[in-house]
């Protein structure tokens, strides 16, 4: 016997799934930056959406022949730092760009190698506390991590990495002041989302153990933090 409520059973009935076979699943992750160092000293930089928190650790997946795989396997350390949604283009002109030389074949065509990408993308490093790699100038989040495990996943493609996140910096304008929490009403992450770029809506809700007053504020997005419009 069916004891879900009524509007329950009409509004399941109302959708119908079909099976598709896509050919990615990028379901809308946050997009990062990568900065870690290069064999000859000098720093490389690319962007990656397969990243997630899990406490202090930031769990990674690289392609296993790049440049990012290649410089964590024997130089451990690396800064994270988040763009804001306006950042958008400068994380594309790096998309078709490696690091590694000669490109490994494993690269989807087009991809080329550039030496400095910073340059490459218009954007500017700045020193890290902690950790050689320079974090992103202008990115509202910077974590300062250290790649504490490497391991390959079941594909054999890609690389796990493990990175325990040592230093956070923050964007003023999105910590509540007089507190160490991020205003989640004032940053947005940029999101890669089935390959197109967005940044949030406005809030829906607010969970159980939020701990920042409900407020509302200019987004990260917008042309003062954006780092593409001079202020
Ligand atoms: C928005 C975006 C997200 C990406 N996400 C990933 C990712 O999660 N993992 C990955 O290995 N490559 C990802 N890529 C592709 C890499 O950036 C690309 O392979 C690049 O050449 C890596 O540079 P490297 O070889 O210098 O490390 C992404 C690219 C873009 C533009």
């Amino acid at each position: 016997m069916n004891t879900a409520p009524p509007s329950t059973v009409s509004a399941a009935a109302a959708v119908t799934h079909i099976e598709i076979e896509p050919s990615i699943l990028y379901f809308g992750t946050p997009v990062v930056l990568l900065s870690t160092e290069n064999q000859d000293g000098s720093f490389n930089l690319a962007p990656i959406s397969s990243a997630w928190a899990l406490g202090q650790t930031v769990v990674i997946g690289l392609g296993r022949e790049g440049q990012t795989a290649y410089n964590l396997g024997s130089r451990p350390e690396l800064v994270i730092s988040l763009p804001a949604p306006a950042q958008w283009p400068a994380v594309e002109k790096l998309a078709p760009l490696t690091g590694r030389n000669p490109v490994p074949s494993t690269k989807p065509r087009g991809c080329r190698f550039v030496p400095d990408k910073f340059a490459a993308a218009g954007l500017t490093g700045e020193p890290s506390h902690l950790v050689r790699p320079p974090r992103v100038a202008r990115c509202p989040i910077q974590l300062e991590a250290h790649a504490e495990r490497i391991r390959p996943d079941v594909s054999g493609g890609f690389v796990i990495v493990e990175a325990v996140v040592r230093k956070v910096h923050a964007d003023s304008r999105i910590v509540v002041p007089g507190t160490d929490h991020i205003d989640p009403g004032t940053w947005s992450p940029l999101i890669y989302n089935f390959r197109h770029y967005f940044g949030l809506g406005a809030e829906l809700g607010r969970s159980y153990r939020a701990q920042t007053p409900r407020r509302s504020g200019k987004r990260a997005s917008e042309p003062a933090l954006d780092g593409t419009v001079p202020s």
